[in-house]
Protein backbone atom coordinates (compact mmCIF):
# COMPACT_ATOMS: atom_id res chain seq x y z
CA UNK A 1 0.00 0.00 0.00
CA UNK A 2 1.30 3.51 -0.98
CA UNK A 3 2.51 5.58 1.95
CA UNK A 4 0.02 7.98 1.76
CA UNK A 5 -2.94 6.15 1.81
CA UNK A 6 -1.77 4.28 5.07
CA UNK A 7 -1.47 7.66 6.72
CA UNK A 8 -4.95 8.59 5.30
CA UNK A 9 -6.40 5.46 6.22
CA UNK A 10 -5.06 5.29 10.02
CA UNK A 11 -6.23 8.61 10.13
CA UNK A 12 -9.62 8.01 8.76
CA UNK A 13 -9.96 5.09 11.49
CA UNK A 14 -8.64 7.48 14.32
CA UNK A 15 -11.54 9.85 13.80
CA UNK A 16 -14.26 7.72 13.35
CA UNK A 17 -12.93 5.89 16.88
CA UNK A 18 -12.66 9.75 18.81
CA UNK A 19 -16.30 10.50 17.48
CA UNK A 20 -17.44 7.07 18.45
CA UNK A 21 -15.92 7.53 22.26
CA UNK A 22 -17.40 10.79 21.96
CA UNK A 23 -21.19 10.13 21.08
CA UNK A 24 -20.77 6.98 23.84
CA UNK A 25 -19.79 9.48 26.88
CA UNK A 26 -22.84 12.05 25.25
CA UNK A 27 -25.34 9.13 25.48
CA UNK A 28 -24.27 7.94 29.32
CA UNK A 29 -24.06 11.31 30.50
CA UNK A 30 -27.75 12.21 28.90
CA UNK A 31 -29.54 9.01 30.16
CA UNK A 32 -27.59 8.49 33.31
CA UNK A 33 -29.91 11.35 35.48
CA UNK A 34 -32.90 9.85 33.89
CA UNK A 35 -32.03 5.87 34.39
CA UNK A 36 -31.59 7.37 38.38
CA UNK A 37 -34.28 9.07 38.62
CA UNK A 38 -36.37 5.88 37.21
CA UNK A 39 -34.45 3.96 39.88
CA UNK A 40 -35.67 6.03 42.33
CA UNK A 41 -39.28 5.76 41.12
CA UNK A 42 -39.47 2.15 40.98
CA UNK A 43 -37.84 1.95 44.69
CA UNK A 44 -40.54 4.39 46.00
CA UNK A 45 -43.49 2.60 44.38
CA UNK A 46 -41.97 -0.54 46.00
CA UNK A 47 -42.87 0.64 49.49
CA UNK A 48 -46.11 0.24 49.78
CA UNK A 49 -46.25 -3.12 48.20
CA UNK A 50 -43.84 -4.37 51.10
CA UNK A 51 -45.52 -2.32 53.67
CA UNK A 52 -49.16 -3.70 53.50
CA UNK A 53 -51.57 -1.17 54.18
CA UNK A 54 -49.29 2.19 54.41
CA UNK A 55 -51.35 4.99 52.11
CA UNK A 56 -48.07 7.58 52.81
CA UNK A 57 -44.41 7.58 53.10
CA UNK A 58 -41.52 9.53 54.47
CA UNK A 59 -37.83 9.41 53.38
CA UNK A 60 -35.22 9.15 55.85
CA UNK A 61 -31.71 9.34 55.47
CA UNK A 62 -29.30 7.09 57.62
CA UNK A 63 -26.63 8.09 59.63
CA UNK A 64 -24.64 7.78 62.97
CA UNK A 65 -27.13 8.67 64.96
CA UNK A 66 -30.18 7.34 63.48
CA UNK A 67 -32.42 8.94 60.57
CA UNK A 68 -33.11 12.20 59.90
CA UNK A 69 -36.19 13.42 57.39
CA UNK A 70 -35.34 13.94 54.11
CA UNK A 71 -37.38 16.46 51.76
CA UNK A 72 -35.17 16.50 48.99
CA UNK A 73 -35.09 13.05 47.55
CA UNK A 74 -33.09 13.57 45.07
CA UNK A 75 -29.94 13.29 48.16
CA UNK A 76 -27.29 11.24 47.24
CA UNK A 77 -26.47 8.67 50.41
CA UNK A 78 -28.46 6.07 51.65
CA UNK A 79 -32.27 6.12 52.34
CA UNK A 80 -35.11 4.67 54.16
CA UNK A 81 -38.88 4.63 53.47
CA UNK A 82 -41.08 4.60 56.59
CA UNK A 83 -44.69 3.58 55.69
CA UNK A 84 -48.01 4.98 57.46
CA UNK A 85 -51.72 4.23 57.60
CA UNK A 86 -53.86 7.77 56.84
CA UNK A 87 -53.95 8.68 60.62
CA UNK A 88 -50.11 8.87 60.46
CA UNK A 89 -49.46 5.68 62.83
CA UNK A 90 -45.87 4.14 61.33
CA UNK A 91 -46.38 0.31 59.61
CA UNK A 92 -42.98 -0.19 58.49
CA UNK A 93 -39.85 1.03 57.63
CA UNK A 94 -38.38 -0.13 54.20
CA UNK A 95 -34.59 -1.18 53.62
CA UNK A 96 -32.96 -1.77 50.40
CA UNK A 97 -30.72 -4.95 50.46
CA UNK A 98 -28.36 -6.68 47.70
CA UNK A 99 -26.36 -9.39 47.06
CA UNK A 100 -24.71 -11.37 44.83
CA UNK A 101 -26.87 -13.96 42.79
CA UNK A 102 -26.24 -17.15 40.48
CA UNK A 103 -25.63 -14.14 37.54
CA UNK A 104 -25.36 -10.79 38.95
CA UNK A 105 -26.39 -8.38 41.74
CA UNK A 106 -29.59 -9.06 43.10
CA UNK A 107 -31.39 -5.83 44.87
CA UNK A 108 -34.48 -6.17 46.87
CA UNK A 109 -36.92 -3.69 49.12
CA UNK A 110 -38.33 -5.39 52.08
CA UNK A 111 -40.61 -4.05 54.76
CA UNK A 112 -39.14 -3.93 58.62
CA UNK A 113 -42.42 -3.84 61.31
CA UNK A 114 -39.98 -2.91 64.71
CA UNK A 115 -43.03 -3.50 66.48
CA UNK A 116 -44.11 -7.13 66.00
CA UNK A 117 -39.98 -7.45 65.12
CA UNK A 118 -40.63 -9.18 61.67
CA UNK A 119 -40.07 -8.85 57.89
CA UNK A 120 -43.13 -8.06 56.60
CA UNK A 121 -43.01 -8.04 52.37
CA UNK A 122 -40.55 -8.20 50.41
CA UNK A 123 -40.20 -7.08 46.19
CA UNK A 124 -36.95 -7.83 44.05
CA UNK A 125 -36.01 -4.51 42.03
CA UNK A 126 -33.41 -5.64 40.05
CA UNK A 127 -32.23 -9.08 38.83
CA UNK A 128 -30.37 -10.74 36.17
CA UNK A 129 -31.26 -14.47 37.19
CA UNK A 130 -32.05 -17.32 34.58
CA UNK A 131 -35.51 -16.84 33.39
CA UNK A 132 -37.53 -19.46 34.51
CA UNK A 133 -35.24 -20.67 37.70
CA UNK A 134 -33.42 -17.85 39.39
CA UNK A 135 -36.54 -15.03 38.55
CA UNK A 136 -38.69 -17.36 40.42
CA UNK A 137 -37.13 -14.88 43.56
CA UNK A 138 -39.65 -12.61 41.50
CA UNK A 139 -42.89 -14.41 40.59
CA UNK A 140 -43.00 -17.71 42.65
CA UNK A 141 -46.04 -16.82 45.31
CA UNK A 142 -44.54 -19.64 47.71
CA UNK A 143 -41.97 -18.20 47.93
CA UNK A 144 -42.86 -14.57 48.47
CA UNK A 145 -45.26 -16.32 50.90
CA UNK A 146 -41.77 -16.75 52.96
CA UNK A 147 -42.04 -12.48 53.63
CA UNK A 148 -44.94 -12.40 54.92
CA UNK A 149 -44.25 -12.67 59.03
CA UNK A 150 -40.39 -13.23 59.21
CA UNK A 151 -38.77 -13.52 62.63
CA UNK A 152 -35.95 -11.04 62.88
CA UNK A 153 -36.19 -10.03 66.81
CA UNK A 154 -33.39 -8.10 68.01
CA UNK A 155 -30.71 -9.47 70.47
CA UNK A 156 -31.33 -8.52 74.04
CA UNK A 157 -27.95 -5.92 74.13
CA UNK A 158 -29.54 -4.33 70.86
CA UNK A 159 -26.44 -5.16 68.50
CA UNK A 160 -27.47 -7.81 66.10
CA UNK A 161 -30.29 -10.33 65.08
CA UNK A 162 -31.50 -13.08 67.58
CA UNK A 163 -31.56 -15.77 64.79
CA UNK A 164 -29.71 -14.87 61.47
CA UNK A 165 -31.87 -14.90 58.16
CA UNK A 166 -30.83 -18.03 56.59
CA UNK A 167 -32.29 -20.79 54.29
CA UNK A 168 -34.03 -23.78 56.04
CA UNK A 169 -32.48 -27.27 55.41
CA UNK A 170 -34.24 -29.19 52.84
CA UNK A 171 -37.93 -30.72 53.64
CA UNK A 172 -37.64 -29.37 57.13
CA UNK A 173 -40.69 -27.05 58.01
CA UNK A 174 -38.55 -23.63 58.29
CA UNK A 175 -37.98 -21.96 61.33
CA UNK A 176 -39.62 -18.51 61.95
CA UNK A 177 -36.56 -17.04 60.57
CA UNK A 178 -35.85 -19.15 57.79
CA UNK A 179 -37.00 -19.30 54.59
CA UNK A 180 -37.76 -21.70 52.57
CA UNK A 181 -35.75 -22.40 49.26
CA UNK A 182 -37.07 -22.77 45.57
CA UNK A 183 -36.17 -26.25 44.66
CA UNK A 184 -33.99 -25.49 41.61
CA UNK A 185 -32.88 -22.54 42.30
CA UNK A 186 -31.41 -22.37 45.98
CA UNK A 187 -28.62 -20.54 44.72
CA UNK A 188 -31.15 -17.67 43.83
CA UNK A 189 -32.82 -18.14 47.42
CA UNK A 190 -29.79 -18.28 49.30
CA UNK A 191 -28.83 -14.82 48.01
CA UNK A 192 -32.28 -13.43 48.87
CA UNK A 193 -31.58 -14.53 52.52
CA UNK A 194 -28.10 -13.65 52.65
CA UNK A 195 -29.04 -9.83 50.95
CA UNK A 196 -32.13 -9.49 53.81
CA UNK A 197 -30.14 -11.27 56.12
CA UNK A 198 -26.70 -8.97 55.90
CA UNK A 199 -29.09 -5.48 55.38
CA UNK A 200 -30.99 -6.82 59.05
CA UNK A 201 -28.39 -7.61 61.09
CA UNK A 202 -27.42 -3.78 60.94
CA UNK A 203 -30.89 -2.15 60.25
CA UNK A 204 -33.37 -3.85 62.06
CA UNK A 205 -31.09 -2.79 65.32
CA UNK A 206 -30.66 1.18 64.47
CA UNK A 207 -34.69 1.14 63.27
CA UNK A 208 -35.70 -0.12 66.57
CA UNK A 209 -33.50 2.31 69.10
CA UNK A 210 -34.16 5.10 66.77
CA UNK A 211 -38.31 4.61 66.71
CA UNK A 212 -39.21 7.97 67.79
CA UNK A 213 -37.15 9.80 64.18
CA UNK A 214 -39.95 7.99 62.33
CA UNK A 215 -42.74 10.77 62.22
CA UNK A 216 -45.02 11.69 58.99
CA UNK A 217 -44.43 15.10 59.60
C1 LIG B 1 -27.74 -22.63 32.62
C2 LIG B 1 -28.06 -22.68 34.08
C3 LIG B 1 -28.62 -21.57 34.68
C4 LIG B 1 -28.93 -21.60 36.05
N1 LIG B 1 -29.47 -20.50 36.64
C5 LIG B 1 -29.72 -20.51 37.96
C6 LIG B 1 -30.25 -19.35 38.60
O1 LIG B 1 -30.53 -18.31 38.01
N2 LIG B 1 -30.46 -19.44 39.94
C7 LIG B 1 -30.19 -20.57 40.66
O2 LIG B 1 -30.41 -20.56 41.89
N3 LIG B 1 -29.71 -21.66 40.07
C8 LIG B 1 -29.47 -21.66 38.75
N4 LIG B 1 -28.99 -22.78 38.15
C9 LIG B 1 -28.89 -24.02 38.94
C10 LIG B 1 -27.71 -23.99 39.91
O3 LIG B 1 -26.55 -24.32 39.22
C11 LIG B 1 -27.93 -25.01 41.02
O4 LIG B 1 -27.98 -26.28 40.45
C12 LIG B 1 -29.20 -24.78 41.77
O5 LIG B 1 -29.25 -23.48 42.29
C13 LIG B 1 -29.29 -25.77 42.93
O6 LIG B 1 -30.62 -25.83 43.37
P1 LIG B 1 -31.19 -27.15 44.02
O7 LIG B 1 -30.20 -27.47 45.13
O8 LIG B 1 -32.54 -26.81 44.54
O9 LIG B 1 -31.20 -28.18 42.95
C14 LIG B 1 -28.67 -22.76 36.80
C15 LIG B 1 -28.09 -23.89 36.17
C16 LIG B 1 -27.79 -23.85 34.84
C17 LIG B 1 -27.18 -25.06 34.20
Amino acid sequence: MPKNDWFAMVRTLGMVSLLSGVLIVMAYEGTAARIAWNKQQATEAAVFAVIPGAVQKATFAVGQDGFTRLENHDEKGPKVYAGFDASGTLLGVALEASAQGYQDTIRALYGYDPVKQCIIGMKVLENRETPGLGSKIVTSEEFLKNFGALNVSVNADGSALEHPIELSKRGMKPESWQIDGISGATVSSKAVARALNESAQRMAPLVKKHLDQFTVK
